[in-house]
């Protein structure tokens, strides 16, 4: 017998920049067009039926216009089709044109497209570059940096994917004007998870401007996205792959992704983590890290961003409970939960290795969700 050492010690340089701004798309084309990701002359627009005519077709025809062959390739609009299948599909209708690994993605849509589209790009050809035109405010705020990309299967979101970072990420806020008021919302469910967890003057300045958002006013969308990437940011450099820091951003989503589920995708994964945050402040107070009136600044924010802070009616509270424990953080069996620590910083606990997830029994959450 022998051992063949194969040594390989890698060295990776994933620095990119996020540009927040409007009117992006001549940015976007220029940019790929002069080169500046690379000399790529093919290129995969991936975008969903919403985004299509409203940017991606636009954004394909100025491409084609550089002498670069973009094929544009669409799906169903959401979460549903965040899928292994729709991936394979937009994978095997790329290879039908003719793209091969010399090829580039480009992401135009909200989180659904970014996380389809960044992973297909990590598996297409073993990995080709990517960049985001971020067309929707969750996806500013979260879904678009942070190189997590993923599919959804049947037992729970996010469950199959890679760590892979884009080369740019767009944030072109004209965009958000023709979201609809339920999509600011979600948007904002992921703004406020980030001032509870780290900028507790980002919540004041949402509880002095939050309605400020619904009418677009330039100088307070700028003012968030900033602060949502500067968040973001700070957690996702520091803890890359998701093994210790880099769980707050979790805060609301232990619940929040199972209300989704078990939603059957009545709620929008904004609105889903809406729910969660309150579960989880709910929680916290139980345990003595935030007050009553703390956890009423939450409620009251959350409302004013109109989204729910209740478990709707349909949803089986059992059922809720049992999906939990899909939940990526659960550890041996025991639910995981991140806590919040006042407004604006996370419970943090060396016992037991428990980092920024506390163990919480069965018992005590489903205290907290009788009272949702
Ligand atoms: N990768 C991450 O770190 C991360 C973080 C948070 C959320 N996510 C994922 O992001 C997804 C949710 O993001 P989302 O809310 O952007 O979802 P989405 O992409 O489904 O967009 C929401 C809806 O808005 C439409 N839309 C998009 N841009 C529009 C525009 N400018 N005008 C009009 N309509 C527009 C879409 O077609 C869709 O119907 C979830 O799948 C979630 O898991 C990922």
């Amino acid at each position: 017998m022998s051992v063949f050492e194969c040594k390989l010690v890698k060295t990776v340089d994933d620095s990119y920049n996020i540009e927040i701004g409007r009117s992006l798309v001549d940015t976007l084309v220029s940019e790929i067009s002069g080169g500046v990701f690379g000399d790529y002359k093919k290129l995969a627009v991936i975008t969903d039926s919403n985004v299509l005519p409203l940017y991606a077709e636009d954004i394909t025809q100025k491409l084609c216009e550089k002498g670069i062959k973009a094929e544009l390739f669409s799906f169903e609009a959401g979460e549903q089709s965040k899928t292994r299948e729709v991936k394979a599909f937009i994978e095997d209708s790329m290879l039908a044109c003719g793209l091969r690994r010399d090829c580039m993605v480009v992401a135009v849509g909200g989180g659904v497209v970014s996380d389809l589209a960044g992973f297909i790009a990590g598996t297409f050809g073993r990995g080709v570059p990517f960049v985001i035109y971020s067309t929707t405010l969750l996806s500013a705020a979260d879904a678009s940096i942070g190189g997590k990309t993923a599919v959804d299967t049947p037992l729970a979101t996010n469950l199959i994917g890679l760590f892979n970072q884009p080369r740019k990420v767009y944030i072109d806020i004209d965009t958000w004007k023709t979201l609809s008021e339920r999509h600011i919302s979600c948007g904002l469910a992921e703004t406020i998870k980030h001032a509870l967890i780290a900028d507790c003057d980002l919540f004041c300045y949402l509880e002095e401007n939050i309605e400020r958002v619904f009418s677009l006013d330039k100088e307070v969308c700028e003012h968030i996205a900033e602060a949502n990437c500067r968040v973001k940011y700070q957690v996702v450099m520091k803890d890359e792959r998701e093994s210790s820091l880099r769980e707050i951003l979790n805060l609301g989503h232990t619940a929040g992704r199972a209300v989704e589920t078990v939603s059957g995708y009545r709620l929008e994964h904004g609105e889903a983590v809406a729910i969660g945050l309150v579960a989880a402040a709910l929680l916290s107070q139980d345990l003595g890290f935030t007050t009553a009136d703390d956890v009423e600044r939450v409620k009251n924010l959350i409302q004013r961003a109109k989204l729910p802070t209740e478990i709707p009616q349909y949803i089986d509270k059992n059922k809720l409970l049992k999906k939990l424990y899909t939940d990526k953080k659960v550890r041996n069996g025991k639910l995981r939960f991140v806590l919040q620590k006042g407004i604006g910083n996370v419970v943090y606990s060396d016992e037991q290795g428990a980092g920024y997830a506390l163990p919480i029994s069965e018992s005590q959450i489903a205290s907290v969700f009788e009272r949702m």
